[in-house]
């Protein structure tokens, strides 16, 4: 690996699967990095994987606009801010019928007021710096989406619009901002997915199997090709890209179903 990130800070949210993963890959290129979940035993987990890297995992509801602000003013202040990774999300399943406003606010708040608030917070930061990509983790489902989705099709939508009218304000600052739509990829969300999916007397493994067969190339995605896509947008590399939408699914969106 190659300290291409060295002397550079990224704040990510999700402490678990992607999030993780690009805590792990930035952290290894020589980035300083702040991790942060609401979950204690995901951030348990999170702390035993980073080991001695310089990653911070704190606890934080993405909800709470002064947790938010917290955790970003205290990154912020010590660190700088070169890079934001927006990948905290839940996944709620229900139609026309079946979504309650409950749980419509629910996605919407974290799926897409969330990426707005973090990144609110950390634009002081990132516009200082002036070299650095907000990255946000949309979903193949903002661009066709499975039955039963309604409120998480719609934030993933709404994220790659989001996307483009971030993207127009923040480039003259030198902070890129684009978004990755993934196709499966296994995590702990998409392990949840699966078991609402198989039922209770269904197997999740059948699912996920069955997923990774709708996809061309044959299998679901793993978190780590994910998290490489997310080092090379903010690395140099990506440094013409912004304002638009990477997808990582394996072929799905281009295949017909019919
Ligand atoms: N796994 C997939 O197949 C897939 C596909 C496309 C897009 N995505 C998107 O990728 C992103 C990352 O998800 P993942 O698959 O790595 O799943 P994951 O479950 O491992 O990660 C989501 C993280 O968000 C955290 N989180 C949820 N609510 C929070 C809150 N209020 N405050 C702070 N943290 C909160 C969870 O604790 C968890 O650590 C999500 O936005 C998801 O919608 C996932």
């Amino acid at each position: 690996m190659t300290g291409r990130f060295e002397g550079q800070t990224a704040l990510i949210t999700g402490s678990s699967g992607m999030g993780l993963a690009s805590a792990l890959r930035l952290a290894r290129e020589g980035a300083r990095v702040h991790l942060c979940g609401i979950d204690e035993a995901l951030n348990e987990a999170a702390r035993e994987a980073v080991g001695d890297l310089p990653v911070t995992v704190t606890r934080v509801d993405l909800t709470r606009d002064d947790d938010v602000d917290a955790w970003v003013r205290a990154a912020g202040d010590a660190d700088g801010i070169n890079h934001l990774v927006n990948a905290a999300g839940i996944q709620t399943y229900g139609d026309l019928d079946t979504t309650t406003i409950a749980d419509w606010d629910r996605v919407m708040s974290v799926n897409l007021r969330a990426f707005f608030t973090a990144s609110h917070f950390a634009w002081p930061y990132l516009k200082a710096r002036g070299n650095g990509a907000i990255i946000h983790i949309s979903s193949v489902q903002g661009f066709a989406n499975q039955k039963n989705v309604l409120g998480y099709a719609t934030t993933k939508g709404a994220v790659h619009a989001m996307t483009r009218a971030m993207a127009v304000d923040c480039a003259r600052h030198g902070v890129r901002v684009v978004s990755i739509s993934p196709g499966s990829v296994r995590t702990p969300l998409l392990e949840y997915g699966a078991a609402q999916i198989a039922g209770p007397d269904g197997d999740p493994e059948d699912v996920i199997a069955m997923f990774g067969r709708g996809h061309p190339i044959g299998r679901i995605g793993t978190a780590e090709e994910v998290a490489g896509l997310v080092a090379w947008l903010c690395s140099s590399e990506g440094a013409f890209v912004t304002g638009t939408d990477v997808r990582i699914d394996g072929g799905l969106t281009a295949q017909l179903g019919v």
